[in-house]
């Protein structure tokens, strides 16, 4: 479109005929009535960015209210090491966790694939967050969860997933070889779901017959415990999900590089399945090969190992020979054994051990100094970050997830007799317990 301030200049030229003359007026009326509407169609059009950007003043639903969480400088922790060090506000996502952005990556992505319909149940073996997380954001697309948890998991978090309409099932922590893992046990729930589906599909096809659905194919070997209404089930599959690696990729990590303009010195998390650190860590080395990222590891982990030796463990402590205590550490969601997909993308330049007093240390510390009721992986996640800020020494800028809130752990992380059990006590006064006066 040709500027206002142009038209005028061609019409007011200078002519001797009274054609021209005519021509020239209308000219000049057109271009007048031009210079009327054209501003006025600018500002309509201005009008509408307004719009939309009112628009920006609500979310389409829960699932758009999903990420975008605020970074905040943990000042305690910072003024303490003469560095700045950053938490990523994950606890408020709507449901409550991290996990809320991979629940929906999950989801998204089996729907597009096919892989799950509206009306299908995601099935998940989850210690809790990615099953609260799945249980939120199913019903957004239609979709029912079914959870199978390890009974060892504090019980207000099955609880949750309860009361957010999903079934559960508590079962019995073992080797993640063992057939009845509840990791495995999900796995065939969704298998038991598309049979279930399937079959009646078949029924009220009315003789005509069909052997698959949702890309699974029958063996006939499967009894289903779902609804009638079942529309097939679609394992989540959190760890070896690359959907989960790729919510941080593309979520988290561009979010931390905007968010400090890309003047970050360090990344530090802990890691489940992996994911949280592996496209965070990746995306920002891509970014700037020069942020560097970190693991912070709990008891009981072998990524410590993995990531400073190379080696996870001995043969005879490998997972799968080795039952995980479930006392190894009171974190919850953290640590881990094996290598997962996810795990295998992250990009790490180093790791540093934790320990359960830490986080308890840490967890009462922030909620003293700067309010932040937090969760044990957030409370570890902190630990590091004051590891990494002592390595690195003052003036760097740290990045860390607060993965949930203290609200998820008040049966044991935050409950005073369990932990005088197990020894845990917390006594600092400062954060003595990381060596700083
Ligand atoms: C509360 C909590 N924090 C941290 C993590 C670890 O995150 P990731 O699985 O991305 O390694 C989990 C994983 O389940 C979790 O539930």
């Amino acid at each position: 479109m040709a500027p206002v301030g142009g038209g005028r200049t061609t019409t007011t030229t200078t002519t001797t005929t009274t054609g021209a003359v005519a021509a020239a007026a209308a000219a000049l009326f057109a271009s007048l009535l031009a210079a009327y509407f054209i501003p006025w169609k600018k500002l309509s059009n201005n009008n509408n960015k307004k719009k939309n950007r009112n628009n920006n003043y609500y979310k389409k639903g829960l699932v758009d209210a999903i990420g975008n969480t605020p970074l905040i400088r943990i000042n305690s922790l910072s003024d303490a090491t003469a560095c700045q060090i950053f938490g990523k506000c994950e606890f408020l996502n709507p449901g409550g966790s991290v996990k809320d952005r991979v629940a929906l990556k999950i989801i998204q992505e089996a729907l597009e694939s096919g892989q799950l319909r509206p009306g299908g149940i995601i099935t998940e073996g989850s210690a809790g967050s990615t099953a609260i997380s799945i249980a939120t954001v199913a019903p957004a697309f239609g979709c029912k969860c079914h959870v199978v948890i390890p009974d060892d998991a504090a019980i207000e978090k099955s609880q949750i997933i309860e009361a957010l309409g999903a079934t559960v099932e508590r079962v019995r922590p073992v080797s993640i070889t063992h057939k009845d893992h509840f990791v495995n046990i999900a796995r065939r729930r969704a298998l038991e779901a598309n049979e279930f589906a399937l079959k009646n599909v078949n029924s009220q096809l009315n003789g005509k017959h069909t052997d698959q659905i949702n890309g699974h194919k029958s063996d006939g070997s499967h009894r289903s415990l779902f609804p009638i209404d079942c529309q097939g089930g679609f394992f989540a599959d959190q760890f070896e999900n690359l959907a989960n690696f790729r919510a941080h990729y593309e979520g988290t990590g561009p979010e931390i590089w905007e968010q400090t303009n890309g003047n970050l010195d360090a990344f530090v998390a802990a890691a489940g399945t992996g994911g949280t650190v592996a496209g965070v860590s990746k995306f920002l080395q891509e970014k700037n090969q020069n942020v560097k990222c970190f693991l912070v590891d709990p008891p009981g982990s072998g990524l410590f190992n993995k990531v400073t030796r190379g080696v996870m463990y001995t043969k005879e402590e490998a997972e799968g020979r080795r039952l995980k205590n479930p006392f190894d550490t009171i974190t919850e969601g953290i640590g881990i054994n094996r290598i997962t997909k996810n795990f295998a993308e992250a990009k790490l330049d180093g790791a540093f051990r934790g320990t359960d007093m830490e986080a308890v240390e840490m967890a009462r510390f922030l909620l003293k100094k700067d309010g932040l009721f937090l969760g044990s992986s957030s409370a570890m996640n902190c630990v590091g970050a004051v590891r990494v800020a002592q390595s690195l020494g003052p003036g760097h800028t740290i990045v860390t997830i607060l993965c949930d809130s203290g609200m998820r752990h008040l049966s044991k992380f935050y409950n005073a007799e369990y932990l005088s059990e197990l020894g845990l006590t917390p006594k600092a006064t400062a954060l003595e317990f990381l060596g700083i006066k």
